[in-house]
């Protein structure tokens, strides 16, 4: 139990939402904290690492970074992509750092030993002194890359750490039931964007499950996407967040995007805003998709990797390209506008004045519902599962 969360804390944590206080301001700012999240929250579950289509070819790499483990994606020659914890047998240098295409091996910069691409240890060279690339002790065999769990889901990865969690279908089940009517699988991965913030992830989180700031944050977006045009969903315990009724795909560009097939008006003009709990920020519209994975690197700093996505062949399309320019800067001119307010509620809880903070029993009761889900796997008895990771 972390010594953060008192039984008082829990107890005005778990009031119905007009009257309960949010998590104690050390939530958002004690390493201990980040730590036990990480063992807890994260370890445990299903983490978003990839894309397949960001992968394609035999040889291709892509890291990533869960909770505080730096994992690889790595396509094999019998085209599986598999992940491994990116941490290097000899000394834990990072084998791979950044993303590669078609590689045939992976080798490790810092003294040059060197894995295939499913993981097995290949080579080390000069370990027994010069010219010699064999020695005493070392035995190649059991020493191969860390293999982590990974399954897919329309053609997104996720890793489980800890290796027990209950199979991805399964957990994603309320959800991909729920979104039936998309064909996910579709959609194919068209570029990047990273964001730093200085912030605790939860609070990164947070802002993207209410939508109340959007008159005072993005007065823009709120000019055709108002207020009063969103609701709320939860689709089961796996992902909860905003929806809209009004999503209108045509482009200031002039160009349209190409829909999923087999949609209706009505699905056409609803997109849907959950977090896959605990850190997947996700948006499904008819005509793309995105991830925002949210990697805690310290209690106030935090990484967004923001995936998009389009239906297949509008992916590559050359005459599409001012469509997906216009998407994507849009979507990044609102994930900007998020940055200076997530940043300034982190420094509020600098202040001994901070208290938890109040909800709105109308507009936060998303956010009270994660504080909640963290704080519950937070104030459970259940063993750790760090002992697993390291098995
Ligand atoms: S740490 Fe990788 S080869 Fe030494
Ligand atoms: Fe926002």
């Amino acid at each position: 139990m972390s010594t953060i969360l008192t039984p008082d804390a829990l107890r005005a944590l778990e009031r119905p939402t007009g009257f309960a206080s949010g998590l104690p301001r050390q939530a958002f700012t004690s390493q201990a904290f980040l730590d036990d999240e990480i063992a807890r929250v994260f370890a445990p579950t299903w983490i978003y690492a990839g894309a397949e289509s960001a992968v394609p070819e035999v040889g291709d790499t892509l890291p990533a970074t869960i909770g505080n483990a730096p994992v690889v994606l790595v396509r094999g020659r019998d085209r599986t992509v598999r992940a491994f914890h990116n941490i290097c047998r000899h000394r834990a240098a990072l084998v791979v750092t950044e993303p590669g295409t078609k590689r045939s091996s992976l080798v490790c910069p810092y003294h040059g030993w060197t894995y295939d691409l499913d993981g097995g240890l290949l080579r080390t060279p000069h370990i027994g002194g010069t010219g010699k690339h064999t020695c005493e002790g070392i035995e190649r065999a059991e020493l191969g890359l860390k293999p982590v769990r990974c399954e897919s889901w329309g053609g997104l990865l996720f890793v489980n750490l800890s290796g027990d969690a209950p199979p991805l279908a399964d957990h994603l089940r309320p959800l991909t039931e729920r979104w039936s009517a998309y064909d996910v699988g579709r959609f194919r991965y068209a570029g990047s964007i990273d964001y730093t913030l200085t912030c605790n992830w939860k609070l990164a989180v947070e802002n993207y499950l209410e939508s109340y700031h959007l008159p005072w944050v993005h007065p823009s977006l709120n000019s055709y996407s108002r207020l009063d045009d969103h609701y709320m969903f939860e689709a089961g315990t796996v992902a909860y967040g905003q929806g809209t009724t009004v999503y209108a795909p045509d482009l200031a560009c002039g160009q349209t995007l190409p829909p999923l097939d087999g949609l209706n008006d009505a699905a056409r003009a609803r997109a849907e805003y959950p977090v896959i709990f605990p850190s997947l920020m996700v948006g499904l519209q008819c005509d793309h998709f995105y991830v925002i994975n949210v990697v805690p690197l310290a209690p106030d700093h935090t990484l967004e990797h923001f995936d998009l996505f389009f239906v297949d062949g509008a992916t590559t399309d050359d005459r599409l390209a001012p469509a997906r320019k216009e998407t994507r800067d849009r979507w990044n001119a609102v994930f900007v506008e998020d940055v200076a307010i997530v940043e300034s509620a982190q420094r509020g809880r600098a202040s001994p004045a901070m208290d938890g903070g109040r909800f709105s029993a109308h507009q936060d009761a998303l956010v009270h519902l994660f504080e909640k889900s963290v704080a519950r796997l937070m104030a459970a008895q259940s063993p750790s599962r760090v002992a697993q990771m390291s098995a």
